[in-house]
């Protein structure tokens, strides 16, 4: 029997000198003190031991019970403490590390040409105006002298969301609804969002900006209207650039034109920016219809305006000879810090 406790304390200790995590302790602990151990089996042997050294093996065994179970729980006490140091040591934070640094957000190309437009015609005396991206048929279109029904509608392919309600196809909605509420003189613009039904290419997107602007008072002429564009464009760009007016239709001015500066990517040669024709349009412009300023409760008797309507990507893609429309809203970022300057 004596043998039989020595062996079992030995493999004791080998086994614990095994074990590496706190489970292994636990099925240690199942394999030597449990109810089927060999601890238990030797209670078990004693009553065929001699009267004499029964007592004194009974002694062996409970002591050798009171060792295991002493090293086991100073074991996982350990153990615990070296598991807890090691979740300790890899939460730590390494004061000497160099910081990451944050990267700040910055104003789009698109945002920033806006501001700087705004500016300019800020100080050419206009002030802005807000108006909705979702709007009525009436704004968008009746108020402009598109009536029921009209071809010209199919000019502006246009995303309905109920029969009467769109996504503005242009800034010119707001032309009415300022003539509604300020008596003349007029004299604002009004950037945003507009949407077309049309297919994406690198030249059209279904979303895109405009800056539309009205002047409206007595003796406002065709010349205001010219002048004005040169002026503006002319501001805009810092130097003098070639442009062209064509004669255009809108149903909402009389006459209507199209604006076109000389393309800036390719100086005039022929790009593909400019479809290879050296020109670029850039706006819709004309005198406001007589019908149109009735319909915003204004006198064309007494009054006359001009108006126009300017895409601004457009201008972004000329003065920074971007090829294509679609990269301003795909979110590269390889794109959008080539702008981050600005
Ligand atoms: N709204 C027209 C367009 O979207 C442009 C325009 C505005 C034309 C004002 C004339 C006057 O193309």
């Amino acid at each position: 029997m004596l043998e039989s406790i020595k062996e079992i304390e030995l493999k004791f200790h080998q086994d614990i000198s095994h074990a590496a995590t706190t489970q292994d302790l636990e099925a240690i602990k199942v394999k030597y003190l449990g109810k089927k151990g060999p601890l238990q089996d030797l209670m078990k042997e004693l009553k065929d031991v001699s009267q004499e050294h029964r007592p004194a093996m009974g002694k062996l065994i409970n002591d050798l019970k009171g060792q295991l179970e002493k090293t086991l729980s100073e074991a996982i006490d350990n153990l615990i403490e070296i598991e807890e140091d090691r979740a300790l040591k890899a939460e730590a934070i390494d004061v000497t590390l160099p910081g990451r640094a944050k990267t700040l957000g910055r104003r789009h190309v698109i945002s920033h040409a806006l501001e700087e437009i705004l500016d300019i015609l800020i100080s050419m005396g206009f002030s802005v105006e807000g108006g909705p991206e979702i709007d009525t048929d009436y704004y968008n279109f009746e108020a402009l002298n598109f009536p029921p029904e009209h071809p010209a509608r199919d000019l502006q392919d246009t995303f309905y969301i109920s029969s009467d309600v769109l996504l503005r196809t242009h800034t010119s909605n707001i032309q009415a609804r300022v003539m509604e509420k300020r008596k003349p003189p007029i004299r604002i613009i009004a950037p945003g969002k507009c949407y077309r039904n049309e297919s994406v290419t690198a030249r059209s997107h279904v979303f895109f900006h405009q800056v539309e602007a009205i002047y409206i008072d007595k003796n406002v002429s065709f010349s205001d209207l010219i002048a004005t564009l040169e002026l503006f464009i002319q501001r805009l760009f810092h130097k003098e650039i070639k442009m062209r007016f064509r004669p255009s239709y809108f149903p909402f001015v009389e006459p209507g034109l199209e604006l076109d500066i000389h393309c800036l990517a390719c100086n005039g040669a022929g790009c593909p920016i400019c479809k290879h024709t050296g020109w670029l349009e850039i706006a819709g412009a004309g005198m406001v219809h007589p019908e149109v300023l009735i319909n915003g409760g204004i006198d064309p008797e007494e009054y006359s305006g001009f108006a126009w309507g300017m895409g601004i990507e457009r201008l972004v893609m000329l003065k920074y000879g971007i090829r294509d429309i679609r990269i301003f809203s795909e979110n590269d970022q390889r794109f959008l810090n080539q702008y981050s300057s600005l």
